[in-house]
C-alpha cells in the first residue's frame, strides 16, 4: 500500500521530518514557496495531509481544489489563515498548535515591553552608530513597570503567560475578555476583569493584544481607542496585525497620542506600514514570539501527530489540538 502524501509548506524542524516520514512520503516546499493561493491550487490536490505555515492561505477556493485532502495542521496557534468553516463542509480536519508555544510567547511579550519602554534597540543604535561620548543622565530615559497596569485584551494562554511575568515586574493586571478568567487564576495573577475594550483603553499604561485573530477582532484597535488611552501608554502585539488599524497606529504614533509600540506581527506581513517604519519609538520584529528551539520543534511534533492521528482514523474525541470551526 502506498503511504500517504504530506505536503510541509516550508522547511520545519528536522526531527518533524523525520517523525512524519515514518508514515508518510513527504514534500517540503520552498520559503514562502506556498504563500498565494495560485500555487497552492496547482499543487494540493495531489496531497493527503498539509502541514502549513501561519502565511499559507488556506481558503475555500483553495481547499475545493483539495480533492484528496483529509487533514491540514497549522504550525502555529492562530488559524485565521484557514477557512475551518469550508474545511469542515469537506469534511477535512483542521488541528492546530496550542499549549505548546505559550512560554516561549509570555517570555517574548515581556521582552518586547522592556524593549520598548527603555529603548533598547534606539539605543543599541545609537552606541553602534559611535554616538555614545560618555553617561547621560537624561539619555534614554523610559516608563518604569513597577506600579503600572497593565491591560490585556484577549485573557487566553498567551495572555496570562505575559500577566504572570508583567506581575513579577510588579505590575498590576486587568483584562478584556468573553468571559472571567478561573478562580485560581484570578487569584494568581490578581487580576480584575474589566466591563469593555474603552475601560481597558482608558486605565492602562500597557495594553497588549493577545486575542485571536476574527471577524469581531478585526481592526478592534482603531483611532477611538487611541484616542482613549492615556498618552503614556505603550501598545504591545504578539497576537495578528489586523486586529490593529495601522494607519491609525502609525497616525497615533506620529502625533504622540500614545507614547509608543512593541509589534511582532503587521497587518499585511510581510511588508510593514510605511509610516511605522519611521513612527517613533516603535520595537518592531518580524513575527518571532515563538521561535525557540524548543518552542518550534514542539510546535511541528504536535502538528505532525495531529496528521498522523487524522490519517490513522483516531477518532476525534481523542485528538487534543483539532480545531472546530
Ligand atoms: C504564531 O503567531 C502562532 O499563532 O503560533
Amino acid at each position: 500500500m502506498s503511504l500517504p502524501r504530506i505536503l510541509v509548506t516550508e522547511p520545519i524542524p528536522t526531527t518533524v521530518i523525520t517523525y512524519l516520514e515514518e508514515f508518510g512520503n513527504v514534500t517540503i516546499g520552498k520559503k514562502g514557496e506556498f504563500n498565494s493561493e495560485e500555487h497552492l491550487i496547482k499543487e494540493l490536490h495531489k496531497y493527503d495531509a498539509l502541514l502549513c505555515m501561519l502565511s499559507t492561505p488556506v481558503s475555500e477556493t483553495v481547499l475545493k481544489s483539495a480533492s484528496n485532502l483529509k487533514v491540514i495542521a497549522n504550525f502555529a496557534v492562530g488559524y485565521n489563515n484557514i477557512d475551518t468553516k469550508a474545511a469542515n463542509k469537506l469534511n477535512i480536519k483542521v488541528a492546530n498548535t496550542p499549549d505548546v508555544l505559550t512560554e516561549a510567547c509570555g517570555d517574548f511579550a515581556m521582552a518586547l515591553l522592556m524593549a520598548t519602554t527603555r529603548s533598547f534597540f534606539e539605543a543599541e543604535s545609537y552606541l553602534r552608530q559611535g554616538k555614545f561620548k560618555g553617561w547621560e543622565p537624561l539619555g534614554f530615559l523610559g516608563m518604569e513597570l513597577r506600579g503600572k497596569t497593565l491591560g490585556i485584551l484577549g485573557m487566553g494562554r498567551i495572555g496570562q503567560a505575559f500577566a504572570k511575568r508583567a506581575k513579577a515586574f510588579g505590575m498590576n493586571i486587568i483584562y478584556y475578555n468573553r468571559s472571567e478568567v478561573s478562580r485560581e487564576i484570578q487569584e494568581i495573577l490578581d487580576c480584575k476583569l474589566v466591563g469593555n475594550l474603552e475601560e481597558l483603553a482608558r486605565q492602562s499604561d500597557v495594553l497588549s493584544l493577545n486575542c485571536p485573530l476574527t471577524p469581531d477582532t478585526y481592526h478592534i484597535i482603531d483611532s477611538n481607542i487611541f484616542s482613549i488611552v492615556p498618552k503614556h501608554s505603550i501598545l504591545i502585539n504578539i497576537s495578528r496585525g489586523p486586529v490593529v488599524d495601522e494607519e491609525a497606529l502609525a497616525e497615533a504614533l506620529h502625533s504622540k497620542e500614545i507614547a509608543g509600540a512593541g509589534l511582532d506581527v503587521f497587518e499585511n506581513e510581510p511588508t510593514v506600514h510605511p509610516r511605522l517604519l519611521n513612527a517613533p519609538n516603535c520595537t518592531m520584529l518580524p513575527h518571532i514570539a515563538s521561535a525557540t528551539f524548543e518552542t518550534r520543534e514542539a510546535i511541528g511534533m504536535l502538528a505532525a501527530k495531529a496528521i498522523k492521528q487524522v490519517l490513522s482514523g483516531t477518532p476525534d474525541s481523542k485528538i487534543t489540538n483539532l480545531v472546530t470551526s
